[in-house]
């Protein structure tokens, strides 16, 4: 997998801050703790009921202090996914979610798009070595800042406004650190191809995209090993359907890779496979499936563990623990081979069926993967 910045590996054991939340969140989850438990990764889990359920019973979304005890106190943090109808302001979900996000300044949604088999890919004739490119989606500012209000509401002349926020600041690092894992990548593996590609609405949203496209050439003169270059967002989205394999490394702000991840996923085989990090180097970083907590499936033992799994997998990496992170990967790449799948992605097993297939591949002899 296109791997995150890495810590040093230390001796001690890693902090995981482990927090399910909802819905299918607390299905998958398990199995991703499954597997880094069969890798024998050494880490040290500690959970934490922050969701719905919680919500409802005392009110509570984040305790006082919570994102600053999740700094202090962990190395990573594993969460699930959060949202549900009983709470339809989606108010816990903002602030525990989008409040890790923005308060501990998680500002790299790294978030890769690997195709594991031709056979989880809705495209004709294509296979894992055409589709192998990462989404850097900035993770602070955009339109998820809130910011904004609703005028004379109820009447006929109600107005909203939802402020797309972009800072000089915000913009540049999120472009840095493409243009920074790109270089990291490239080393990493060989790659030949080094293209970063900012994505942007700039002919329709001038200001905010005069600020990206400045920045964007800026950071890349710093880079000259590194091609640049540019996509219209709805081009882009016809592009990575009509011919996935030219993409390594695409650039965009927060709305934009949201969405445009999620059509990402689709090429792997759907949500359920789609692994993220959000990440500040340096800092507590935390680790989520792509998906959300899909309450149409929630409780059901259907919902595809593979995604959080390996979320998981990239989550050690970024610890430094690579090795157990490979252990994984190569399970999950086994687990696809061999058809031992949920059935969003054309198997019959169980969530906690196809989780208990890779821990237990894990113990079993690896040299044959
Ligand atoms: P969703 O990702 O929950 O589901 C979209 C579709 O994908 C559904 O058909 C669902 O069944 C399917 N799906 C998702 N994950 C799957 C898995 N692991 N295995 C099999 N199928 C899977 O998105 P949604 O329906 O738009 O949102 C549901 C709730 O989740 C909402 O409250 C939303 O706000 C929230 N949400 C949370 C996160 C997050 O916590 N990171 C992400 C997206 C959505
Ligand atoms: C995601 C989700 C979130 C987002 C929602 C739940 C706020 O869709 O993580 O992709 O838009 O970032
Ligand atoms: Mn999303």
């Amino acid at each position: 997998m296109l791997r995150c910045d890495t810590f040093p590996a230390v001796n001690h054991k890693k902090r995981i801050a482990v927090i399910p939340g909802d819905g299918i969140g607390k299905e998958v989850i398990p199995q991703a703790v499954k597997a880094i438990e069969a890798a024998n990764a050494p880490v040290e889990l500690s959970y934490f009921d922050w969701g719905a359920d919680r919500y409802l019973a005392d009110g509570v979304t984040v305790p006082p202090d919570g994102f600053a005890m999740l700094a202090r106190d962990f190395d990573a943090i594993l969460a699930g996914a959060f949202g549900d109808h009983r709470v339809p302001s989606n108010v816990h979900a903002r602030e525990i979610l989008l409040g890790m996000r923005f308060k501990m300044d998680l500002y790299a949604n790294v978030r890769p798009v690997k195709l594991l088999d031709a056979a989880l890919c809705p495209l004709k004739g294509v296979g894992p070595k055409d589709i192998d490119f990462v989404v850097i989606r900035e993770n602070t500012e955009g339109v998820y800042g809130d910011l904004g209000g609703v005028f004379k509401q109820g009447t006929p002349d109600e107005i909203a406004t939802q402020e797309d926020i972009n800072t000089r600041k915000g913009v540049e690092r999120i472009i840095r650190y493409a243009f920074d894992y790109c270089e990291r990548h490239a080393k990493l593996d060989g790659s030949p191809r080094r293209w970063v590609l900012m994505c942007d609405k700039s002919n329709a949203m001038t200001h905010a995209g005069s600020l990206w496209q400045r920045t964007f050439k800026e950071v890349a003169r710093e880079y000259p090993q590194i091609n640049s270059e540019h996509m219209y967002v709805d081009a882009l989205c016809m592009q990575m359907v009509r011919d996935p394999r030219q993409f390594e490394v695409i650039v965009t702000n927060n709305m934009f890779g949201d969405i445009i991840t999620d059509l990402a996923a689709g090429l792997q085989g759907g949500l359920g496979v789609a692994a993220s990090g959000n990440i500040h180097p340096g800092k507590t970083s935390m680790f989520e499936p792509v998906h959300g907590s899909a309450p149409q499936i929630a409780g059901k033992n259907l919902a595809n563990p593979f995604g959080a799994i390996l979320t998981a997998a990239m989550m050690l990496g970024h610890l430094g623990l690579s090795s157990e992170e490979k252990r994984i990967e190569a399970a999950v790449l086994a687990a696809v081979q061999q058809k031992k799948l949920t059935q969003d992605v054309g198997g019959s097993l169980g969530t906690k069926e196809a989780g208990e297939w890779i821990a237990n591949r894990m113990g079993h002899d690896f040299t044959e993967i």
